[in-house]
């Protein structure tokens, strides 16, 4: 899609527009200019506001008892919501609650997700899984799609560690996830219908995991699993809807979102070789180069909030019940928190200002997990890396969610 076929409308509605993000993000600058809170009505869509100014989606996030994440925190279709409310939710997960419910359920595990745990008890397979990664590149010969063969393997595989799934079943969660996710990119949607597909993709996850659960009931370990089959609120264990959507929120959240961002931050190396010789010279840097990449990619789009009040931002009235997009894509390429915003730069003072992990009480959860993973995968990457060039044009997915890309061609020489 061109630019000139790209309107503040299509940008947040049609899944092809995020496909071709050089004019995504042209249309998005104007709105940030002379629009940055603007009244979308597409046919098919309860009007929404687009929020795409970096301060105003602080501004309505911070105010969580003002606006509401709700069942419908993912912008969809008039007839998806209608059928949702009708009949309610498939799963209900945390980006799905509001108040004390939501704090009640992030409560489970989030001491699991602090960076204590994490460090001491995953970090070394989280390395264990970078090596083999890289030692995989070094078996492909030199040449691979790095955002197929590698970037969502290993961040699968690293997810499903931490849930304790077994190897012989991560294949079957990657093509779910996919269903899923990708619902709106042909090629990772499951047939013509990819909306059933998705469904029964949800129905296939909670039949899984229902085993998964009574297994860690009967025998607990240091999995996240274990927490959540174990988990209790006021003294009583998760009710089932509750339990599966919490293990298909990590599965899902945890994957294409990491995996997303090593890839596009790779490309984003490749194409400015120059950051790859600073970091293999300073790899004190990697951790800011992470943020980066983070920052550049911004792999969750957007997220919905819905207004509980009247409320005046920018000098726009929102309506109690109106809808806002969250555009965290837009939010991290705003001129007036970064300075020259398309310029990729791993020594960005202030990169980890981004929000593309949201910000406030529904701030990403696994964030620290997403970090650890990337950073150990540039750590073992780069002290090895001798090559590496695009050697095609690199494609994207057609999603108005979780997107990024989806084929990144490279060649490259690697030391054993
Ligand atoms: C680069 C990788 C990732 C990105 C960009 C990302 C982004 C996000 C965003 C934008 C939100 C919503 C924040 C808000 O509403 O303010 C979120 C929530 C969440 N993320 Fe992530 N995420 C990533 C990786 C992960 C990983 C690895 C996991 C788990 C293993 C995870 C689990 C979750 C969960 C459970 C929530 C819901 C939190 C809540 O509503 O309280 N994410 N993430």
């Amino acid at each position: 899609m061109s630019d000139s076929e790209n309107t503040p409308v299509t940008i947040f509605t049609d899944p092809n527009a995020y496909a071709d993000l050089q004019a995504w993000h042209s249309v998005a600058a104007r709105l940030r200019k002379e629009d940055p809170v603007c009244r979308i009505e597409a046919p098919r869509f309860e009007p929404f506001w687009a929020v795409t100014r970096h301060a105003d989606v602080i501004e309505i996030e911070r105010q969580n008892d003002k606006f509401h994440n709700t069942i419908a925190s993912v912008l969809q279709t008039h007839d998806q919501t209608a059928q949702m409310r009708q009949l309610g939710p498939m799963l209900k997960t945390l980006i799905n609650m509001d108040g004390q419910e939501h704090r009640n359920y992030r409560a489970v595990t989030n001491d699991w997700f602090k960076p204590n745990n994490l460090k001491r008890n995953f970090q070394p397979r989280i390395a264990e899984l970078a090596r083999k990664y890289v030692d995989r590149m070094v078996e492909l010969g030199g040449e691979c799609d790095f955002a197929m063969d590698v970037a969502r393997f290993y961040a699968l595989q690293v997810i499903m560690s931490i849930l304790g799934v077994p190897e012989s079943d991560e294949l079957k969660m990657l093509d779910l996830t996919q269903k899923l996710f990708g619902a709106d990119d042909p090629d990772f949607a499951g047939g013509p219908d990819r909306r059933t597909a998705a469904l029964a993709a949800v129905m296939d996850f909670i039949s899984y995991f229902r085993d998964m659960t009574a297994d860690r009931r009967a025998h607990p370990s240091g999995d996240l699993a274990s927490t959540i089959a174990n988990g209790t609120i006021d003294g009583k264990p998760l009710e089932d809807l509750h339990t599966f959507s919490y293990y298909v929120i990590v599965a899902t959240a945890g994957h294409d979102t990491t995996s997303s961002t090593l890839a596009g931050g790779l490309e984003e190396l490749i194409r400015n070789p120059d950051q790859i010789k600073l970091l293999q010279q300073n790899p004190d840097l990697i951790d800011n180069a992470v943020e980066e990449m983070i920052r550049w990619v911004t792999p969750v789009r957007h997220f919905m909030r819905f207004a509980q009040e009247d409320y005046t931002l920018r000098g726009r009235k929102i309506k109690a019940g109106d809808g806002l997009l969250m555009s965290y894509l837009s939010a991290n390429r705003d001129e007036e928190v970064f300075e020259q915003p398309f310029r990729f730069d791993v020594q960005r003072k202030n990169a980890e200002d981004h929000l593309a992990f949201g910000v406030g009480v529904h701030f990403c959860l696994g964030a620290t997990l997403a970090r650890m993973e990337l950073r150990t995968f540039f750590r073992e990457l780069l002290p090895r890396l001798e090559q590496i060039e695009l050697t095609g044009t690199t494609q994207y997915t057609a999603a108005t969610f979780v997107g990024a890309p989806k084929r990144i061609p490279i060649r490259y020489k690697l030391r054993k």
